[in-house]
């Protein structure tokens, strides 16, 4: 028998940043997420059979090997319960694709682990539906923070939260009450440098452990989270503009004061920053932006003004090496499982 697995999982763009973590992959703070729908990760993953004892996972990514991420995908479902006896019985071999250019600022880890936790959980409970989406975020979330804001859309949060209810540092939740303002959003991703990160975000949150300003990081995002709650249920853009872009550069000023201090913002990054700041002031159209762990910006606006941003648009693909044009996403799956022979 072969057992042989697809799944397709969105990536999410943080609106308010997961930056410190403690435990086995708890967050520090709270964070909240808009999922994408065109930028994406698919995984076929196939169950062979094996002869030895050892977790066999090979890892290829768009066709290459990929014995790293490999090996962090063999650590992560090799310590999970769920997955024990699907290891236990067959050699896994994992092949995945991203609809997006590796290193565009947008977070392939979350999509990429939200699909590999999907596949796994199937290829383990053949015949049965996935769990609920809160476990399967729980699962994923041990893999990668962010992915476990992948199951939801379009908008997760992920942390506990004071008057939040069901909200929890083990999983995602769903942010249910969204204004009408916010249901359909926009992500054009200003891709400034396509370069692989020089410093990777595990090296990151890791830095946030010693960091000075660490408490007043966390209890400023906590605030920030149930503001941007409260803001997606009022449809207060100003607001929504506010916390967004405080939470951007928040994040990149603790990479740039942390003890061991670096910066991936370039030049053109505050560049185009100055021309949204300069554009929002001169039309008072609803846009922000906002930034991943890169030097690559996100331009966040409402699609019903699509119109007026296209010729924005058409000038700072000028300060750009490429633009992505995504949009909210539900956070869906395609997921078809096959059982028989190969
Ligand atoms: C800047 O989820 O990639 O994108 O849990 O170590 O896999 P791990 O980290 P990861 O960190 C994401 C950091 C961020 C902010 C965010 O997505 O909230």
């Amino acid at each position: 028998m072969s057992i042989k697995v697809t799944s397709k999982y969105p990536s999410n763009i943080a609106l308010v940043k997961y930056w410190g973590k403690y435990g086995n992959q708890l967050p520090c703070n709270a964070s909240l997420s808009l999922t994408l729908s065109k930028a994406f990760t698919e995984v076929e993953l196939e169950c062979l059979p094996k002869s030895s004892k050892a977790v066999e996972i090979e890892y290829f990514f768009e066709g290459q090997p990929n014995p790293a991420f490999g090996e962090r995908v063999a650590k992560y479902a090799g310590a999970q319960p769920e997955f024990a006896e699907l290891l236990n019985a067959y050699a896994l071999q994992i092949h995945s694709h991203n609809s997006f250019p590796h290193s565009a600022g947008i977070a392939s880890s979350a999509s990429a682990f939200a699909a590999i936790t999907a596949a796994l959980y199937r290829a383990a409970h053949p015949g049965s539906e996935l769990l609920s989406d809160r476990i399967m975020s729980h699962l994923a979330r041990l893999g990668s923070g962010s992915a476990c804001r992948s199951f939801y859309g379009p908008y997760a949060l992920w942390g506990e939260l004071e008057g939040v209810q069901d909200s929890s540092n083990e999983y995602a939740i769903q942010v249910t009450e969204i204004h009408p303002e916010f249901r359909n959003m926009k992500d054009a991703i200003l891709i400034v440098e396509s370069a692989p990160k020089e410093v990777s975000s595990s090296k990151g949150h890791s830095l946030m452990k010693d960091h000075p300003y660490a408490d007043a990081r966390f209890k400023d995002a906590n605030r920030n989270a149930l503001e941007m709650v409260a803001t997606l249920k009022n449809g207060d853009f100003s607001s929504f503009i506010s916390i967004t872009e405080r939470e951007a550069l928040s994040l990149h000023t603790m990479m740039m004061t942390s003890r061991d201090y670096y910066m991936l913002i370039r030049p053109k990054t505050v560049e185009i920053i100055q021309k949204i700041f300069q554009f929002r002031k001169d039309t008072t159209l609803p846009l922000c932006f906002t930034l991943d762990a890169g030097p690559n910006v996100h331009l966040l606006y409402p699609e019903k003004i699509q119109a007026e941003v296209n010729e924005f648009l058409s000038d700072l693909a000028k300060d750009t090496e490429s633009i992505i044009y995504d949009e909210s996403g539900t956070g869906g799956i395609t997921l078809n499982y096959m059982n028989g022979k190969a």
